[in-house]
């Protein structure tokens, strides 16, 4: 398949809580290799957003399509097989367990159900991708180490490799940079880079505009629930309703 093509859309997305239209009517498309981002101030619907596309909420009203497949109200782990996976904005690791055994675990899915009720340690397959994603991670050093005592920094890291043990074609982050140093943010933004240039489509929700606009291919952006805009980060920075909504907030906060 070439890299432009949909694999992931979204159509009319509503979701209610009560009185409140949490996220409201939203459509984009993602295309198959890209970064695509979410952003929007504090309260846009972000992760709300993300948790219907994710499914871990159901939508009170719109569509996802995934490869061409309705697969709306699906659960996570329905989607996970399909091959879109997520790492939370709250931490999604087994704190007592070590580095290796949280990632072999999370691989554990690349084998077929059958063999699901052996032992772990036969899983040759969950073993070989544990190895390469502790190696390409540079969590090496760390292995044996139980999660939980990992840095900060070191854990976010560890939540991504585990959301890719499966060998997910579609990998949706929220805030995967939240309340780390500059340089742990740095790291992390280039091996989101990196992942996108093989085959892996990254959705990333995020409100670093810095960020969002150094790695994305393609921006959303969300205010009160609602799309405000969508394009490439150059059209979105111009958009002067983006300009008013969004970046028009972050001058005075930082003036
Ligand atoms: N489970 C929920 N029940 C009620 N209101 C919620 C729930 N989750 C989020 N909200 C509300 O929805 C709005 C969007 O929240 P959220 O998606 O977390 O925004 P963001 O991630 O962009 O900061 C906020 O007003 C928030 O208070
Ligand atoms: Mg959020």
């Amino acid at each position: 398949m070439s890299k432009t093509d949909t694999i992931l859309e979204v159509e009319g997305l509503t979701v209610r809580f009560g009185g409140l239209v949490a996220v409201n009517d939203v459509s984009f498309r993602a295309q198959r290799g890209h970064i695509t981002s979410v952003i929007g101030p504090n309260g846009a619907g972000k992760s709300t957003l993300f948790n219907l596309v994710s499914g871990a909420i159901r939508p009170s009203s719109g569509r996802v399509r995934f490869n061409g497949d309705d697969v709306t109200g699906y659960s996570p782990n329905a989607l996970l097989r399909k091959g879109l996976s997520r790492s939370f904005q709250i931490t999604n690791l087994f704190a007592e367990l070590s580095v290796y055994e949280n990632l072999r675990l999370a691989a554990q899915a690349l084998e077929p159900a059958s063999l699901l009720a052996l032992p772990l340690g036969r899983s040759t397959r969950a073993v070989e991708r544990a190895d390469e994603l502790i190696t390409r991670f540079g969590l090496a050093s760390k292995a044996g180490e139980i999660a939980g005592t990992l840095s900060h920094g070191e854990q976010r890291r560890l939540e991504i490799a585990v959301a890719l043990a499966s060998k997910p074609q579609m990998l949706l982050l929220d805030e995967p940079t939240q309340g780390m140093s500059h340089s742990d943010t740095a790291q992390v933004a280039q091996l989101i880079r990196e992942l996108a240039q093989g085959d892996l489509s990254v959705l990333l929700v995020e409100h670093d505009v810095a960020l969002v606009m150094d790695l994305s291919d393609h921006v959303v952006v969300l205010n009160q629930g609602a799309r405000l805009a969508e394009g490439t980060p150059q059209d979105v920075r111009a958009n002067p309703a983006v300009q008013a909504a969004y970046f028009g907030t972050e001058k005075v906060d930082h003036a």
